[in-house]
C-alpha cells in the first residue's frame, strides 16, 4: 500500500522521521544507550565494516563517528573484494555487517569469512529473520519497517542511526567522551528526526531543480568528511534511479582528476553544511565556477550565505545535528534523485536490472 504516494519511494522517504523515531528510542533511554548484553567496546582493538551498496555507504559515513568519537581503528571494505582478499583480522576486533535484507551473498559470505577470526561478528540489519541476523553474534534491528523500494532510503538512515549509537556506545567505553559531552552527542542524535521531518520540505525546492539535472548527462557529487559518503549516495541514488551517470568525490580530490570533466553543462552538487571545513568547500566550488561549472549547493543558511554569489542553485537546509548531519543530508540526495527519476519517467520502485536482495554474487 503506498498509502495515497505516487510510489514506495515518496512513502518510504515521508517515513522517515517516525521510523529513525523508533529505533533511537529503542537504543537510547533518556541519557543512557542501551544495547544487548556485550556489547562492550573497551577490549576493541580496532573494527572492520563490511557491506554492499548503500549499506557500504552507511559503513563509510560510520568509519568517520568511529574514528572521531571512539579513537577506534575503523577498516571498510565492499563485502565482494573483503571476502576473496583474505584480510588479516585482529582477534581482538570486531566485525560489522551492515544489510537492509540481511541476505546479501557477498555480505553473508565476509561474515562467514570473518567468524571465528574477529571477536565478535555484530549484523546491523533490516530484516530480522535473515541469514545476516541469525549468523551474527549480535544482531542490531534497524527497524526502519519494510523497505519496498528497490532503490534503500529509510533503511540507509536507520542503518546509520544504529552506527550512530553504536560509535557513541565505543566512545563511552574507551573513555573517550566525558559526561558532558556524550550528553551533547546523544542530544544531537535525539534531535535528528526533528531536522530529518524539516530536511523533507525541500521536496518541493528539489522537484523544481530535477527538471534541469534531468536533462544532464552526467552530475557530479562532492562532500567533506562524514559528508563524502553522503555526496556518494546521492551519486548512487541518481544512477539507480534514473539513469544518469553520476560519481561521488571527495571535495579535496576535485583537482587531481574530476576538474578536467567541468563545464556549463555539468551539474556539481555540493553536499556541504556550514562546518569547519567548510571554507575549503567554498575554495573548491570557486574552481568550478571558474570553470562555468554549474553549482547546486546543499547546506544551511549559514553556509548558503557565505558561499556568496555565483552559485547556481542553493538548496536550504536546516541548521543542527552535529556529527549526525549526515542523516539529514541524505533526505536532499533522496529527494533529487527521486524527483528526477520522476521527471525521465523512469520505474522509480522497480529500476531496470536490479534486484531488491541480491543473493547470487
Ligand atoms: O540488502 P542489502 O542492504 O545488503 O543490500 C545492499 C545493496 O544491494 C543495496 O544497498 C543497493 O545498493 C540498493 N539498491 C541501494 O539503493
Amino acid at each position: 500500500d503506498k498509502g495515497g504516494y505516487r510510489h514506495f519511494m515518496a512513502k518510504e522517504i515521508a517515513e522517515q522521521p517516525a521510523v529513525l523515531g523508533d529505533v533511537l528510542s529503542h537504543y537510547i533511554k533518556g541519557d543512557r544507550i542501551v544495547l544487548p548484553d556485550g556489547m562492550d567496546f573497551s577490549e576493541v582493538d580496532r573494527i572492520t565494516l563490511v557491506a554492499c551498496g548503500t549499506a557500504y555507504l552507511a559503513g563509510y559515513v560510520a568509519k568517520y563517528w568511529f574514528e572521531k568519537l571512539a579513537g577506534l581503528p575503523c577498516d571498510l571494505d565492499v563485502a565482494s573484494e573483503f571476502r576473496y582478499r583474505e584480510p588479516p583480522l585482529s582477534e581482538k576486533s570486531w566485525g560489522i555487517f551492515v544489510s537492509q535484507s540481511g541476505e546479501t551473498a557477498d555480505t553473508l559470505a565476509a561474515l562467514h569469512y570473518a567468524r571465528g577470526k574477529v571477536a565478535k561478528t555484530v549484523g546491523v540489519v533490516n530484516v530480522g529473520t535473515s541469514a545476516i541476523a541469525r549468523d551474527t553474534d549480535t544482531a542490531l534491528p534497524t527497524m526502519a519497517g519494510v523497505e519496498v523500494c528497490v532503490a534503500s532510503s529509510k533503511a540507509f538512515t536507520c542503518q546509520l542511526a544504529v552506527l550512530a549509537v553504536l560509535a557513541l556506545k565505543a566512545a563511552q567505553d574507551r573513555g573517550m567522551l566525558d559526561d558532558a559531552a556524550l550528553a551533547r552527542h546523544l542530544a544531537d542524535l535525539r534531535g535528528i528526526p526533528a531536522l530529518v521531518n524539516q530536511a523533507l520540505s525541500t521536496a518541493d525546492d528539489c522537484e523544481k531543480l530535477a527538471e534541469w539535472l534531468s536533462e544532464s548527462a552526467d552530475v557530479l557529487f562532492l562532500g567533506r568528511g562524514p559528508l563524502y559518503p553522503v555526496a556518494l549516495e546521492g551519486a548512487l541514488k541518481l544512477k539507480e534511479l534514473s539513469y544518469i551517470h553520476a560519481e561521488g568525490y571527495a571535495s579535496g580530490e576535485l583537482k587531481h582528476g574530476p576538474i578536467a570533466l567541468i563545464d556549463q553543462n555539468m551539474p556539481v552538487v555540493v553536499v556541504a553544511p556550514r562546518d569547519e571545513l567548510f571554507e575549503k568547500t567554498v575554495s573548491n566550488m570557486q574552481e568550478v565556477m571558474a570553470r562555468h561549472g554549474q553549482v547546486l549547493l546543499v547546506s544551511d543558511a549559514a553556509g548558503i550565505e557565505e558561499a556568496g554569489d555565483g552559485i547556481h542553485a542553493p538548496l536550504t537546509m536546516p541548521t543542527g545535528g552535529g556529527l549526525f548531519q549526515p542523516i539529514v543530508y541524505a533526505v536532499p540526495m533522496q529527494y533529487l534523485a527521486y524527483f528526477t527519476a520522476v521527471a525521465k519517467g523512469t520505474d522509480v520502485d522497480q529500476p531496470r536490472n536490479l534486484a531488491k536482495s541480491v543473493t547470487v554474487e
